[in-house]
């Protein structure tokens, strides 16, 4: 047999944890300790500026537990930014591949950025209370501009995997880099770094060793920090009227999960936007630390809830129009058709004696190939759960129609026979794993399977753009 053409790497399995949810999760720290220290970096700059004005208590700020608090979610920050690496590797390969591919230089660039930050944040750290005035500015400067640097650079990549816009026109590089959504999260995320920075500085000054006047005259500083969220919501306009079609659909009620998600990032940031805007800024109340600590918990939820929204808007891509979550291209999936999903997948079961019949082995494959990036068998969106109630003949119908059974799944990738080992695996588990197994692979019901691939072809339900 010809070697496949499609590059087979191979996958790991988390168990009942469905890969997008272990990336996720390290994902949501990572976004969150990263955003806070480079808004943590621009505060950082903010407050020695008013230390060096004289303003009273800001250098004692600025040497104090808040550096600390920066330096070490920017250390962690970076452990759980290769922790994402060492994750999606073992998930999308390919995926991480074409980005590489792509963007080579681009991404050399964000990492010399990122060299610069850990060379300038721990200079300051190690050395800040020896230097003069001038270095100081000049050092603090350097790590927020350099943070913020490597935002600028990551996000391009990353706003690209949603919206690879004029890229997809031969467009090239740049084209691919300055995407159609690259503005609106570039700013989104640089106000959310503020905000994070300025409800992190709260909550420490609460715990400084101050009267409470004091203290109240460093936290109304500190949280004009946040008045950038106050354009928030336009950014988050702006990228919803950038994203494809069929993303914005699900987004605004098609997908009730992923619609309670934006609520619930939108309603966490409208509580926090409003307690820091009026309550703050305007009234300059005063926040204690419980009420700041709140806040912050409020604004790790809203990160959770709109990094899940972007990674569920980018289904069933991982860059649109031109690599489905499966790892497959949208030609690889017509060839499939023809070859079958699992003809050239050169890597065996993990549990292949489990299985008491080659059909079932073959129908585990297909979930591995198929169905794995999104679902798991029992655990998360269990596809034992999704497909219980259903008959035998729906399952078919609805597997083979893969794309118009959910617009985020992509269209099927196998032959007749593949769909029908799928449809007996998630049978048999459903089943409990018995020990034995009837084969099913009557020419009629083959037949009829091939006839609805054939209807339903191999085109995606969303536009690729
Ligand atoms: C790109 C990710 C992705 C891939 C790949 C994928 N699915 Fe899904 N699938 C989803 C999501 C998301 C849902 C929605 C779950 C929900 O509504 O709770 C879903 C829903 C389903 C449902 C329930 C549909 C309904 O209307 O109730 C079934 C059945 C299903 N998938 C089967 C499969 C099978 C079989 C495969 C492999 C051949 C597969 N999926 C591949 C993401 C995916």
């Amino acid at each position: 047999m010809d070697p496949s053409p499609i590059p087979y790497y191979p996958v790991n399995e988390f168990g009942p944890l469905m890969k997008g949810l272990v990336i996720g999760g390290v994902g949501i720290l990572h976004v969150f300790l990263a955003q806070f220290a480079i808004g943590g970096g621009m505060l950082l700059y903010y407050f020695e500026r008013l230390a060096q004005a004289g303003v009273p208590d800001t250098r004692k700020f600025v040497d104090g537990y808040f550096k600390v608090l920066v330096l070490v979610s920017f250390v962690v920050g970076a452990l759980t930014g290769v922790a994402m690496w060492f994750t999606t590797i073992q998930v999308g390969a390919r995926t991480i591949g074409i980005m590489l591919d792509e963007f080579h230089w681009l991404w050399a660039t964000e990492w010399v950025w990122f060299a610069i930050e850990i060379v300038a944040g721990y200079a300051f750290y190690r050395f800040g209370p020896q230097l003069d005035d001038k270095t100081r500015r000049r050092l603090l400067l350097i790590y927020a501009g350099a943070s913020w640097m490597s935002l600028f650079w990551i996000n391009g990549i990353l706003a690209w995997q949603l919206t690879p816009g004029g890229w997809l026109d031969g467009g090239g590089m740049w084209a691919g880099f300055f995407n159609p959504s690259f503005w609106p999260s570039l700013l989104f995320r640089t106000a959310v770094a503020a905000t994070l920075g300025a409800l992190v500085a709260c909550v420490v000054i609460n715990t400084m060793d101050l009267e409470r006047a004091a203290k109240a005259a460093l936290i109304r500083r500190a949280s004009r920090f946040a008045a950038p969220m106050a354009l928030m919501p336009v950014f988050a306009a702006w990228f919803m009227a950038v994203i494809p079609a069929d993303s914005r659909q699900w987004l605004m009620g098609g997908s009730m999960p992923m619609t309670m998600f934006v609520g619930v990032a939108a309603a966490a940031s409208t509580l926090i936007g409003g307690y820091v805007v009026v309550g703050l800024i305007v009234k300059k109340l005063y926040i204690n630390g419980a009420t700041a600590t709140m806040l912050l918990a409020l604004a790790f939820g809203a990160t959770a809830a709109g990094e899940f929204v972007r990674e569920g808007a980018r289904k069933p891509y991982t860059v649109r129009g031109v690599l489905y979550s499966t790892s497959m291209t949208p030609d690889e999936v017509t060839q499939l058709r023809k070859d079958g999903a699992v003809t050239k997948d050169p890597y065996p079961l993990r549990d292949e004696a489990r299985y008491p019949t080659a059909q079932l082995r073959h129908g585990a494959k297909v979930h591995r190939a198929l169905c794995d990036a999104c679902h798991t068998v029992h655990g998360a969106n269990a596809l034992v759960e999704l497909t219980r109630t259903w008959t035998d003949d729906q399952m078919r119908l609805n597997v083979s129609k893969l794309q118009r059974t959910k617009g985020f799944m992509p269209p099927f990738a196998g032959n007749a026979a593949d769909v029908e080992a799928l449809v007996q695996f998630l049978r048999w588990e459903t089943a409990g794993a018995p020990a034995s197994w009837p084969i099913s692979d009557t020419p009629e019901t083959l037949a009829q399977i091939a006839t609805w691939l054939d209807e339903v072809g191999t085109a995606p339900m969303g536009d690729a753009r």
